[in-house]
């Protein structure tokens, strides 16, 4: 962790957060008292068929605003493609803003057509950092999954389906304006989305926690994303889907993104993202497969930190910062086996040595994320992991 009394440390945090039961049926209001009413609005495909509550903030959103042009994503993980294909359903309305209502993925799409409105060409022009030249529309975020913490951050990531790869279109004006957490929207999340968005979040932040360019600001996010979220998906491995229990999961996988943004990702983070391009394995599911191993692996090599999050959900009966780290890397493994995330890779179909290579040789792509954990992590390390999961 870096130490703020010997090198300056930077905290940004840029989205109006509201949170609350149905403060999603606000927007109106709040759209209507900021601009003309004329809006993009993308929402999941999955949550508008299954959803009546977005439905009703859909129609609500029709009948009350000036302009409203649907657009609905279709897309598990969309493209630059895809993006080209759908942000000319948007260009001719002259509108004011964005709304997003969905996972991730739909955020990260809200966010691409909101760029491409006052960024011409093409989207993969926009590929990587700080190539957006004029302010992107405003947007508005309403996460249904509890997990990538998109709402609150400034990335949009998509598929480049030449390069075989995910890249983001990151730029600081791509902040999110306002962040509504409302419980309601996720109450058609089937368990399975909870489980591997939940773990994302859980992802971000335990690796947020132990990044090497963790500071004291970025720590108190992900100690507090780490408390809620783990406490909660207990409830959620035991059928619990109370509002309480889904706001206080929104609210974690916000704190974990805005915990990961100020800090940085590390080795699950980047292992997902190969074994979700080459065998289309959803992001948070992705990520979660390789936590525990990493977890362990750390704790192996002598990382104690862990104990200051075991000390938070457990009665200690130990005071060996060591001890308290192994019981800890236990428990999360024992939490994503109660919310069903497979133990290995076999049921992905990584079965061949070229498949375990081309996960290993690709992952080298995000080196800085391996060199963000706080032991070493080097190709050797990334083949033990992943040949563990074999
Ligand atoms: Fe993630």
């Amino acid at each position: 962790m870096k130490d703020h009394l010997k090198e300056n440390i930077r905290f940004v945090m840029k989205t109006d957060l509201r949170a609350g039961e149905r403060s999603a049926s606000g927007l109106p209001e709040l759209l209507g008292a900021n601009s003309r009413g004329r809006i993009g609005l993308v929402i999941d495909k999955g949550l508008y068929d299954n959803n009546d509550y977005c439905q009703e903030i859909a129609t609500l959103l029709n009948d009350s605003l000036g302009q409203v042009v649907l657009l609905i994503n279709e897309m598990v993980e969309p493209s630059y493609d895809y993006l080209d294909e759908v942000k000319s359903k948007f260009t001719e309305h002259d509108l004011d803003c964005f709304v997003g209502i969905g996972g991730g993925s739909t955020l990260d799409l809200t966010k691409g057509c909101a760029t491409l409105q006052t960024n011409k060409g093409r989207a993969i022009e926009y590929r990587g950092f700080g190539k957006v030249r004029n302010r992107p529309l405003p947007v508005v975020a309403l996460p249904s999954t509890a997990g990538t913490g998109s709402e609150v951050t400034p990335y949009a990531v998509f598929i480049d389906t030449v390069e075989k790869w995910k890249f983001g279109i990151n730029t600081e004006y791509n902040y999110p304006q306002i962040a509504i957490y409302d419980p309601g929207l996720l109450d058609s999340c089937p368990t399975h989305i909870y489980a591997s968005a939940g773990m994302d979040a859980m992802t971000h932040t335990l690796e947020s926690y132990a990044a090497q360019n963790a500071t004291p600001l970025s720590r108190i996010f992900s100690i507090k994303a780490f408390r809620l979220l783990f406490k909660n998906l207990k409830k959620i491995a035991g059928g619990d889907r109370s509002t309480g229990t889904k706001l206080d999961l929104l609210l974690g996988a916000g704190c974990a993104g805005i915990a990961l943004m100020n800090s940085g990702a590390g080795p699950s983070g980047a292992l997902s993202y190969p074994l979700g391009v080459y065998f289309d394995v959803p992001h948070g599911l992705a990520g979660s497969v390789f936590l525990p191993s990493v977890i362990k692996y750390n704790v192996g090599k002598g990382y104690t930190e862990y104990s200051e999050l075991y000390d938070l959900v457990f009665e200690t009966g130990t005071t060996s910062p060591a001890e308290k780290s192994e019981r800890f890397a236990d428990e999360i493994e024992k939490l994503s086996r109660e919310l069903g995330i497979p133990t290995d890779l076999k049921g992905f179909g990584v079965e061949t040595e070229q498949d375990l290579k081309l996960i290993i040789d690709n992952s080298m792509q995000l080196e800085a994320a391996f060199q963000q954990n706080p032991v070493k992590f080097g190709k050797e390390e990334i083949e033990k992991v992943v040949y563990s999961l074999r």
